[in-house]
C-alpha cells in the first residue's frame, strides 16, 4: 500500500514493513524509516525526522535556510556529490561544465500500477519484477529536479506486499542541450540509524560458489563487488544486512539484491555519525555512460527486503519474490524434469552412439529428459575450438542433432541441448569471418579465458546473428530445453570500431544486449525450459532468473560440498531455481567418494539430474538409481516448490552466532546440514540430515523440523538404508561366526548377498512435538555396540526422512478403544 499524508510523507507498507520518507523544508528528499510496520498517523513525520538546532562542528552547511542541516548526518533517499554529504554518492554525474556537484529536489510524485514501470524496464531492455494481476500492485513514481542543471532524477518504488519487498529503481533524464556524463547511479539507497551491522555476503569461485562470509561493520566501510563482467562467483550481489544478535529465526535483517548480471557493487559504510549507508547498483568503476539531450539512463532495478524473524525470515521473503515475480513463463510452476546429463558422463568425447546408449538407460531409469552436453558442433573436440560455429559435427552426429534428437525423443525422453552462445574461439569460421565482432582491443594482445573470447552483444549485428543461429538449434534440434553456458570473465574491455568516449558503456551495453537477446528468444520459444549457466554459477543472479527459471549452481558436483553452495544459496534463492545433479564417485571435482543415498539427499534438494556414466554403473547402482527416481517424482512437486527451511548443523547458526557475534560460522555450519522442504499446505515434508564429519560419541542427534502445522499429526519416517558390509571393515568379524579377510574373496563375496540393515525410525507425533522438542533419532555406531537399531552413520552419510500428515487419527482411535 502507497499512502501520501499531507502531500509530503510518503508510507509504503507491505504486510509486515513500513517504509517512511519526506520532502524536507528545502526540497530534498529525506528517508526516515524502514522496518517493521509502523502507523505514521498523527503527527509520525515530527516524531520521525531528525532534528536540527545548530550545525555539527566539522560538517558543512550550506545556508541557514536548511535550518543547519549538515548533509553528512542525515539519512537521505539519494545521497549526491558536492553538498556535504562525504558518503558514498548514489549517483554522480558530470555535468557540461565538468563539475560534478548535484541537488535533486522534490518535484512531483504518482502513484502508478507497477505495470507501468515494466513498461520502463523493457524500454531500457532491462529484466524487472512484475505482478501477475498486471494492474494490482502499485508503485510510486518520485521525480526530482536538478536545481542549477537542466535535469531530473525519476526514482521509482514498486511495493510487493505478500512477500515483503520493495524494489527501486533510479533514472536521471537529461532535459539540457547539451551531453551529461552518468558515471554512476545506484539502484537504491537505503540510510539507517546504526552503529554496527553484521554483515553476510557469499563469495568464492569456480566450483565453490556461495560461501557464507560474515563481517561485523562498526566503522568505515564493506564493498561486495564484481569485476569480471558477470555478476560473479566471486561476490553473489545478494547480500544481508542484520542486528549483530540476529539469528536463524529471530532479530532484524535486512537484505538487498540486484536485477542484474553484469559488474555490481554493494556498500555498506558508516560516515561519522552512527548511520549506515547501504547503496546497490552497477559497479560505477564500469560505468560511464554519455547522455545526449533528451536522452534517459534507467537503473537495473534494486530489490529490497526486512524481516524481524531472523535469516529464516528474509529467506522466506526473497524465496516468495523469485518465485512469484521474478520467474515466469511457461515453466515457472511447472514441475521440472528429471534429466540426465552428458557433460560427466563423456565430456567432449561424444557420438551419436555413445549418447543413444546412455539415453536409453536414462529412459529405462525413469528419467525424462536427456541434455547432450558440450561437444556437439564445428570441430569441437575440446575446448579450443568452434565455439560461434553452430553446425553439427558429422563426425559425432552423422545424423545430425535432428536425427540424435527424434531418436532421443522415439525412446519417450525429452531432448535438451547445451549452447555458449556468447562466445567465439579464435579457431572458429565465425572469428576468421568476423574477427571485429570479439570484445577486445585491436592494438593489445587478447587475454583469453578457456581459450575463447566474448562476443560483442553490444553490436545489434551480433545480436541478430546469434538470434538467427540459436533459433535454428533450437529448431533443428526441436529441443525441449537448453542449457545456455557462459565460461569467462571479460577482459580488455573493449567495442571494436566504437568511438574513444563511449567505451565506457561496454560492460553495461552488453548485458542490456544479452538481455535482447534472452527476451527474443524465450519469447520465441516460450515451451522450452532454458537453463543458465556460466561455468556454473558465475552467473547466478535475478537478472537471468528473470529469463531462465532455473540455474546450474556449481560445476562443483560433490555432494558434501555442495551442501555449503547450496545452503548458500538458499538464503536469497528458492530451490527451484538452482539445479543440482547426481554425479560419479568418486567425485570428478574432489575425488571424494560418498554413498549413492547421500549424492540422492542433496541433489533432491535443488533441481534434481543426473550427470554420469549410467551405462557403466553396477546393476545394484541402477536397481537404487530407478528407486530414487520414483520418489523423486513421488516428491517433486514439494521438493522444487515447497518451503525450504534451514535447520542449523550440529553447533546450530543460532548457538554458535550467540556465543561468537557470528564470525565464521559458515564453516561449522557445514559439519552436519540439516534442511527441511514443506509442502505448502504442511501436509507433508522431506527432511535431510547430511554429515560432512564424523564425531565420534555425538551418538545423539536430534531432527526438529520448521514450518509444520503444531495441529496436525504426521506420521515420521526415514528412507530405508541398506549397508554393504564393507564398510565395517575387519569389524565384520566380529559378527561373523566365521573369520572374514578384509577386501578378501570372501568379504566381497559375502557383500554380494548380504546387506546390513539400517536404522528404522518410525514415529506419530503432533507438529507441535517435532516443531518444538524434535524427535530424538537411533544411536549412531560410535565404536561399540552394533544392533537393528544402530546408525551406522560415518564420515558422508546422509538421511532422508518423510514426513506425512496422518488425517485419521489414530490417538483418538485408541483413546476410543481404551473407553470401550
Ligand atoms: C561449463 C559448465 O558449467 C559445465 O556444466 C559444462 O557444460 C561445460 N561448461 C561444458 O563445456
Amino acid at each position: 500500500m502507497i499512502d501520501i499524508i499531507n502531500e509530503n510523507l510518503f508510507h509504503l507498507t507491505t504486510s509486515e514493513t513500513s517504509y517512511v520518507f519526506t520532502v524536507g523544508n528545502n526540497g530534498e528528499l529525506l528517508h526516515l524509516y524502514y522496518g517493521q510496520k509502523i502507523d505514521v498517523s498523527a503527527n509520525g513525520r515530527n516524531a520521525l525526522i531528525q532534528k536540527w538546532s545548530h550545525g555539527n562542528a566539522c560538517s558543512v552547511v550550506s545556508d541557514d535556510s536548511r535550518h543547519m542541516l549538515c548533509p553528512d548526518d542525515e539519512k537521505w533517499e539519494m545521497g549526491f556529490m558536492g553538498k556535504g554529504d562525504l558518503r558514498s554518492p548514489a549517483a554522480e554525474v558530470i555535468w557540461k561544465n565538468g563539475g560534478t556537484t548535484a541537488e535533486f529536489v522534490f518535484e512531483s510524485y504518482e502513484i502508478m500500477d507497477i505495470s507501468e514501470v515494466c513498461d520502463a524496464f523493457k524500454k531500457a531492455s532491462l529484466p524487472h519484477s512484475y505482478d501477475e494481476e498486471g494492474g494490482k500492485g502499485k508503485a510510486l513514481k518520485i521525480t526530482l529536479k536538478e536545481k542549477t542543471e537542466c535535469a531530473k532524477l525519476i526514482l521509482y518504488y514498486c511495493v510487493y506486499d505478500d512477500c515483503d519487498v520493495i524494489t527501486r529503481s533510479s533514472e536521471i533524464v537529461n532535459c539540457g542541450q547539451a551531453t551529461i556524463k552518468i558515471n554512476n547511479l545506484a539502484s537504491l539507497q537505503l540510510d539507517m540509524d546504526a552503529d554496527v551491522i553484521k554483515v553476510t555476503s557469499f563469495h568464492g569461485d569456480w566450483a565453490r560458489e556461495m560461501e557464507k562470509c560474515d563481517v561485523l561493520l562498526t566503522g568505515g566501510k564493506f564493498v561486495n563487488e564484481s569485476r569480471g563482467g558477470n555478476s560473479s562467483n566471486h561476490s553473489n550481489p545478494f547480500v544481508m544486512y542484520a542486528e549483530p544478535g540476529a539469528t536463524e529465526s529471530a532479530g532484524e535483517v535486512y537484505a538487498t539484491n540486484l536485477v542484474y548480471s553484469g559488474n555490481h557493487r554493494e556498500s555498506a559504510e558508516f560516515g561519522g555519525h552512527a548511520k549506515c549507508r547501504i547503496l546497490t547498483g552497477i559497479d560505477p568503476d564500469f560505468l560511464s555512460w554519455p547522455l545526449k539531450k533528451g536522452e534517459s539512463f534507467l537503473s537495473p532495478e534494486g530489490v529490497l527486503s526486512f524481516s524481524d524473524k531472523g535469516y529464516r525470515g528474509i529467506s522466506r521473503n526473497e524465496h516468495k519474490f523469485v518465485r512469484e515475480h521474478i520467474v515466469r513463463g511457461e515453466w515457472k510452476y511447472k514441475e521440472r524434469p528429471i534429466l540426465l546429463n552428458s557433460w560427466e558422463a563423456a565430456y567432449f568425447k561424444i557420438s551419436e552412439g555413445k549418447l543413444l546408449k546412455l539415453a536409453k538407460e536414462a529412459a529405462d531409469c525413469g528419467m525424462e529428459l536427456f541434455v547432450m552436453d558440450d561437444g556437439w558442433f564445428g570441430k569441437r573436440d575440446d575446448d579450443k575450438s568452434s565455439l560461434g560455429d553452430w553446425y553439427d559435427n558429422k563426425e559425432k552426429l552423422p545424423n545430425g542433432i535432428k536425427g540424435l534428437s527424434e531418436k532421443i525423443k522415439a525412446l519417450g525422453l525429452m531432448f535438451g541441448i547445451w549452447v555458449e552462445p556468447e562466445m567465439v574461439n579464435a579457431d572458429s569460421d565465425l572469428y576468421r569471418t568476423h574477427p571485429d565482432w570479439a570484445v577486445k582491443d585491436p592494438d593489445r594482445d587478447h587475454a583469453e579465458g578457456r581459450d575463447q573470447m566474448i562476443l560483442d552483444f553490444s553490436k545489434r549485428e551480433v545480436r541478430e546473428y546469434i538470434i538467427s543461429q540459436m533459433s535454428d538449434v533450437f529448431e533443428r534440434s526441436n529441443c525441449d530445453y537448453v542449457k545456455w553456458d557462459m565460461n569467462r570473465n571479460f577482459s580488455d574491455f573493449f567495442s571494436q570500431g566504437g568511438k574513444a568516449e563511449d567505451q565506457g558503456k561496454l560492460p553495461h551495453a552488453y548485458i542490456l544486449g544479452l538481455y535482447e537477446v534472452m527476451e527474443a528468444l524465450t519469447q520465441k520459444f516460450p515451451h522450452i525450459l532454458f537453463e543458465g549457466c556460466a561455468s556454473g554459477g558465475n552467473r547466478f543472479d535475478l537478472g537471468i532468473l528473470s529469463y531462465f527459471p532455473q540455474i546450474w549452481a556449481s560445476d562443483d558436483t560433490d555432494a558434501v560440498a555442495r551442501c555449503t553452495i547450496q545452503n548458500g544459496y538458499s538464503y536469497g534463492y528458492p530451490q527451484s531455481t538452482w539445479s543440482a545433479h547426481i554425479s560419479a564417485s568418486p567425485n570428478h571435482q574432489t575425488l571424494r567418494r560418498t554413498p549413492l543415498a547421500t549424492r540422492f539427499a542433496v541433489a533432491s534438494m535443488g533441481v534434481f539430474g543426473y550427470e554420469l556414466n549410467l551405462c557403466d554403473l553396477p546393476s545394484e547402482e541402477i536397481k537404487e538409481i530407478k528407486e530414487e527416481v520414483e520418489i523423486y517424482k513421488k516428491w517433486r512437486k514439494i521438493l522444487q516448490f515447497g518451503d525450504f527451511y534451514r535447520l542449523g548443523g550440529r553447533v546450530t547458526q543460532e548457538s554458535f552466532d550467540r556465543y561468537s557475534g557470528g564470525f565464521l560460522s559458515a564453516r561449522l555450519d557445514t559439519t552436519l546440514t540439516r534442511n527441511i522442504i514443506v509442502s505448502k499446505d504442511k501436509s507433508e515434508a522431506m527432511g535431510y540430515i547430511v554429515n560432512a564429519e564424523i564425531h565420534p560419541n555425538y551418538s545423539h542427534t536430534s531432527f526438529r523440523t520448521v514450518g509444520l502445522d503444531d495441529e496436525k499429526l504426521y506420521h515420521f519416517c526415514n528412507r530405508e538404508v541398506k549397508y554393504d558390509i564393507r564398510r565395517m571393515g575387519d569389524l565384520v568379524n566380529m559378527l561373523s561366526p566365521i573369520h572374514i579377510k578384509q577386501d578378501g574373496v570372501l568379504h566381497n563375496l559375502v557383500a554380494r548377498f548380504k546387506k546390513l540393515d539400517g536404522e528404522t525410525e518410525d514415529y506419530v507425533a503432533r507438529g507441535s512435538l517435532l516443531n518444538n522438542a524434535g524427535v530424538n533419532l537411533t544411536q549412531t555406531f560410535a565404536g561399540s555396540g552394533f544392533g537393528e537399531n544402530t546408525r551406522l552413520y560415518a564420515d558422508f552419510e546422509a538421511r532422508m526422512y518423510e514426513i506425512c500428515e496422518i488425517r485419521e487419527d489414530p490417538l483418538e482411535e485408541s483413546a476410543d478403544d481404551q473407553k470401550k
